[in-house]
């Protein structure tokens, strides 16, 4: 089928691709000329792994386009992916701006074109946003039907992010909302290409899903958290526990690795904005309000542990290894590493920064830190040592990597390093 992906962010982005290895023709819009430029030439402008070598494979088979042109991906294609941000306003609650702007844009482009098209849904939007904003825009602004003249369904997206493009190509389940059952069949055949069960549901309980999915999975690490700094005060180590807990089919292994918090796109924000909009309905979701909470003074525990063994951090120099929010991805977008950083500083310590992909974007949060192009050079005359992200280069650090630093004292917020290799070190929560 003919695609089009307008917004490519990581989740538009590794779903066009994705859906352009399946053996779709996908054309990626956006109004950043410098990412069209990039796609075109097959450069992603993102990171994540096996994304830039399937956009390079995908234009040389003729599967892949970029454009700015809203108006050109829409004519191309048979459905439309709206892939935008939805960014969170001061409140915690969504910011539709963007969502706004392009469906009255893909309205305006739908009067103009022949034919039967479906715009899917796709950015995380609180539900009955596709039916209050989205379908009247497109509606008002084309002069047409939904449902008729036009197709409309909602299909959340699961990926995470460094493993995106594998978990579009492998995902659990495809969760399809539909306005009316030709919406909903065009997107079945489309998602035909994975190997996945089909849930056809209203767009509301899609839409729901997606924060139902989010919540109950930060709700789970805030949980192993809590566990986690009983645990810490038992003497006990928490992966024990969780491994313990996780064998239970009826609780599973995943999503309980304690440490200094959740981060990144999706988890703070989604379940904020659950929060909100549960309080919009006249409920006050509380145990998502302590899961928000715990998990807001989780990476300062890193940081009271530091200084109980540490005294006084002005002046200190702490190497802290690992900025991204979790590895295998350049992001820093609500990463625990922000608000470990900013302590650290706030205490006057000299911070010794190292991340193997993103320092570039934590320089910009931070200006004040100083950045080092390896571990060993930022462990180098360092009084202390916070290991913030697993990264998979931490596991191969030995006790001689650390043998650079003035005081041993090293803490680790996530299970990073390799016990066999690294002695004399303690977790936040083991
Ligand atoms: C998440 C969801 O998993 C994904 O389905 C959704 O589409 C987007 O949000 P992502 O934010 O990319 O994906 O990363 P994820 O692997 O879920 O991790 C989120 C945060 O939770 C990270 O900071 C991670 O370090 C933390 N985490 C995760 C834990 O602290 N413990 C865990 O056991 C798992």
């Amino acid at each position: 089928m003919n695609i089009s992906v307008i917004g490519t962010g990581y989740a538009g982005l590794s779903t066009g691709v994705g859906l352009a290895v399946k053996g779709h023709h996908v054309i990626c819009m956006d109004i950043d000329e410098n990412r069209v430029d990039k796609i075109k030439a097959g450069v992603s402008p993102i990171y994540e792994p096996g994304l830039e070598e399937a956009i390079k494979a995908a234009i040389r088979e003729e599967r892949l386009e970029a454009t700015t042109s809203l108006e050109e991906a829409m004519k191309k294609s048979d459905v439309g992916f709206i892939c935008v941000p939805t960014p969170s306003k001061r409140d915690g609650s969504i910011d539709l701006k963007f969502i706004e702007h392009v469906s009255r844009d893909m309205g305006r482009v739908l009067e103009g074109l022949e034919g039967y098209r479906v715009v899917a849904v796709k950015s995380t939007v609180v539900p009955d946003t596709t039916e209050r904003v989205v379908i009247p825009n497109l509606e008002e602004f084309s002069g047409r039907k939904a449902g008729q003249d036009f197709g409309v369904g909602m299909v959340p997206e699961f990926l995470r992010e460094g493993s995106a493009l594998q978990d579009v190509l492998e995902p659990d389940r495809i969760v399809i909302g539909e306005l009316d059952k030709r919406s909903g069949d065009a997107l079945e055949e489309l998602h035909s290409v994975f190997d996945a069960p089909v849930i056809r549901t209203s767009i509301r309980a899609a839409e729901l899903v997606k924060y139902a999915s989010n919540a109950f999975l930060a709700t789970k690490v805030s949980f192993a958290n809590e566990i986690g700094n009983m645990a810490k005060r038992l003497g006990v180590d928490v992966y024990e526990v969780m491994k313990g807990v996780g064998l239970d089919k009826r609780v599973s292994p995943h999503f309980l690795r304690a440490g200094i918090g959740f981060g990144g796109s999706c988890f703070p924000k989604d379940v904020m904005a659950l929060v909100r909009k549960g309080i919009t309905l006249g409920y006050e979701p509380r145990l998502l309000e302590e899961a928000v909470r715990l998990n807001q003074g989780q990476p300062l525990r890193i940081v009271d542990l530091l200084r109980k063994r540490a005294g006084s951090l002005k002046g200190r120099n702490i190497a802290v290894l690992g900025l991204a929010f979790k590895p295998e991805t350049d992001d820093v977008r609500e990463s625990p590493a922000i608000k470990v950083v900013s302590e650290l500083l706030r205490y006057g310590a000299r911070v010794r920064a190292y991340d193997p992909r993103a320092a570039e974007n934590f320089r910009k949060v931070s200006p004040r830190a100083g950045y080092f192009r390896s571990a060993q050079e930022a462990l180098k005359g360092a009084d202390a040592c916070l290991v913030l992200t697993e990264w998979p280069e931490f596991r191969e650090l030995t006790d001689q990597d650390f043998s650079g630093m003035r005081e041993r004292i090293i803490i680790e917020g996530r299970k990073a390093l390799n016990p066999n290799r690294v002695s004399g070190f303690e977790g936040v929560c083991w």
